[in-house]
C-alpha cells in the first residue's frame, strides 16, 4: 500500500477510536469492577470470572479466544489470522490484580471505577486501572477499532493473558512449556509499563528481576509472658529484626554473601543515554511526599531504581498486633523479604547466599524458616530490531514526539520466559506515569494515556503490517 493511502487508513483508525472512546472506556470499567485478586483465594471465583469476560470480548471481535486452565489461575489464549503470514505478533497482559488494601484510604470504592478531575483532564480511577487492565485493553480495543475499519487485521495475532502476573507468574513456565508450538511468534508486545510522562512515549528496554522471600524465625513453643520470660529467653520478634537490620550496611549496600559477584555497571554510552532523558527527581520523589533522595551510597536515582540490585522488607508480623496492649513474646516473627535484581544476577545463587547470611546469624534455641514466592532474572531486551523500529514510528505517529529509551524498576516474570522457552524477544510499550499509584490506594490511569495507548497501539499495527512487504 502506498505510504500515503496507509496514513489514510490509518487516520480513519484514529477516528474510529476517537468517536468510540466513552464505549472504550465503559468496557474497561465492566472488566475493573470484576475483583480479580490473584494472591487471595478469596477471589478465584472472580479471578475465573475476569478471564472469561477477556475471552468473550475478544471473541466478539473475531478471535478464536480459550480460557485455559493451569496449575493456578487461567490463561487466555486467542488467535486471529492475518492478512499476510507475517510478522506474528504475540500480545501479552495480566487480568489480575494486586489487593486493594488498605481500603480506608481510598477515596473510592478499589472495584467500582470512575472517571474523576486531574490535572491532565480526566482519569480512570480503581483497583487495575493502569496495572494492568487499563493496559491490557488498549491493544484489545486498537484492534476492535481497526477491525472496525479494515474488516480485518494485517498480520497474525496472538493474544495471551495472564492471571498470576502480580503473584510471580508461578505457572507460567509450564504452560508456555506446553503450548509452545502454539504460543510461536516473531515478538512479544508487552503493555505492562509507562511512559517517560504524559507527552513522551517509551519503550522500557530494561527490567529488572526479583527474588521474594518470607522469613520465619521460631522460637518458644508457645506465646510467653513478658514480665516471666522476658529478657531470659529469646525473643524470636528482636532477633528476626536485629538480623533483618544487618541486611543493609551504612552505605546501603546488601550483605548478603556474593550479592554484587555477577552485578555490572552500566556503560558510558548507557549513562549517557540516560542523562540526556532530564530525569526529574523532585518531581519524581515528590510524587510519593517525599524529597530526600536515598539508597545505595554514590549512586545516582535513575542507577537505583534501573540497574543497581536493591532488597526491601514488604512486610513484617509476630506478637500483639491488636489494640491497646499486651505483655507477651511471640513465638514466632515473621518477614517478607524481596531482592529486586539486575543484568546476571541469579536468583537461585541469591537464595543460596541469603540462607547463608540468615544460617550465620541463628540465635540459640531459634529455627529460621524460609519460603520462595518467586524468582525471576532481570532482562534486556534488545535495542535494535525492526519490530523495535516500528513500535518507535508508531509511538511517533500517536503523539506526534519521538519516543525514548527507557529502564524499569519493576519486574514482569514472562518476558524472561517467553525468551528462554518460546526463544523470542519482547517489545514493551507501556502507558503509565510514575505517579500513577500503582499497587496503592486510588491506582489511576489518565485518560490521555488510555486514549493515546489505543491510538498508539493502532500506529504500531500499521508500521507492523510495512515489515511483511520487506
Ligand atoms: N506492571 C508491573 C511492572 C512495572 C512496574 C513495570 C512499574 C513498570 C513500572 C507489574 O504488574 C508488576 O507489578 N510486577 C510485579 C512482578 C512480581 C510480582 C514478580 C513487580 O514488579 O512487583
Ligand atoms: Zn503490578
Amino acid at each position: 500500500m502506498p505510504d500515503a493511502m496507509q496514513s489514510a487508513t490509518l487516520d480513519e483508525v484514529f477516528d474510529r477510536i476517537d468517536t468510540d472512546l466513552d464505549d472504550s472506556v465503559q468496557r474497561l470499567f465492566d472488566l475493573l469492577r470484576i475483583p480479580s485478586v490473584s494472591t487471595d483465594s478469596a477471589f478465584d471465583n472472580d479471578t475465573r470470572r475476569a478471564a472469561t469476560w477477556c475471552a468473550d470480548q475478544l471473541s466478539a471481535i473475531g478471535f478464536d479466544a480459550t480460557v485455559r486452565d493451569t496449575t493456578g489461575h487461567p490463561i487466555v489464549v486467542a488467535h486471529h489470522a492475518g492478512e499476510s503470514k507475517s510478522p506474528h505478533v504475540l500480545y501479552y497482559g495480566h487480568y489480575d490484580v494486586q489487593p486493594p488494601d488498605p481500603l480506608e484510604l481510598w477515596k473510592s470504592p478499589p472495584f467500582e471505577p470512575v472517571l474523576a478531575e486531574s490535572a491532565h483532564g480526566k482519569k480512570i480511577v480503581a483497583r487495575g486501572a493502569v496495572d494492568d487492565k487499563g493496559q491490557l485493553m488498549t491493544f484489545i480495543e486498537a484492534f476492535r477499532a481497526w477491525k472496525a475499519v479494515h474488516g480485518s487485521l494485517p498480520f497474525p495475532v496472538s493474544i495471551m493473558l495472564e492471571g498470576e502476573e502480580e503473584s510471580g507468574s508461578p505457572s507460567l513456565d509450564a504452560f508456555l512449556e506446553a503450548n509452545k508450538d502454539e504460543l510461536q511468534a516473531d515478538v512479544c508486545v508487552v503493555c505492562d509499563t509507562g511512559m517517560w510522562d504524559i507527552d513522551t512515549p517509551a519503550i522500557t528496554y530494561m527490567l529488572r528481576g526479583l527474588l521474594y522471600t518470607e522469613i520465619t524465625l521460631h522460637g518458644p513453643t508457645h506465646d510467653l509472658h513478658s514480665g516471666m520470660y522476658g529478657g531470659a529467653v529469646l525473643n524470636p520478634i528482636n532477633a528476626l529484626t536485629r538480623v533483618l537490620a544487618q541486611l543493609h550496611d551504612h552505605d546501603g549496600r546488601i550483605q548478603v554473601p556474593g550479592f554484587y559477584d555477577d552485578v555490572r555497571e552500566i556503560g558510558e554510552a548507557e549513562a549517557q543515554q540516560w542523562r540526556t532523558l532530564g530525569f526529574d527527581e523532585e518531581a519524581f520523589l515528590g510524587s510519593a511526599g517525599l524529597k530526600t533522595p536515598t539508597g545505595e551510597a554514590g549512586r545516582s536515582t535513575l542507577e537505583r531504581t534501573w540497574s543497581r540490585p536493591t532488597c526491601d522488607i514488604n512486610g513484617i508480623k509476630g506478637g500483639y498486633i491488636g489494640e491497646g496492649a499486651k505483655t507477651v513474646i511471640g513465638s514466632h516473627a515473621t518477614a517478607k523479604v524481596s531482592f529486586r535484581l539486575v543484568a546476571d544476577q541469579d536468583p537461585q545463587k541469591i537464595l543460596a547466599g541469603l540462607k547463608q547470611f540468615l544460617d550465620a546469624r541463628t540465635p540459640p534455641d531459634g529455627r529460621w524458616e524460609i519460603d520462595n514466592h518467586g524468582a525471576s532474572p532481570a532482562m534486556r531486551v534488545p535495542t535494535k530490531s525492526p519490530y523495535l523500529t516500528a513500535a518507535l514510528a508508531g509511538l511517533k505517529r500517536a503523539y506526534d514526539r519521538d519516543p525514548v529509551l527507557i529502564g524499569t524498576g519493576g519486574s514482569i516474570p514472562l518476558v524472561g520466559s517467553v525468551q528462554r522457552i518460546l526463544g523470542f524477544d519482547s517489545l514493551l510499550v507501556g502507558f503509565g506515569l510514575d505517579d500513577d499509584a500503582v499497587h496503592s490506594p486510588n491506582e489511576k490511569f489518565e485518560l490521555r494515556c488510555y486514549h493515546g495507548g489505543i491510538k498508539s497501539h493502532a500506529a504500531i499495527i500499521a508500521e507492523l503490517a510495512q515489515l511483511s512487504r520487506t
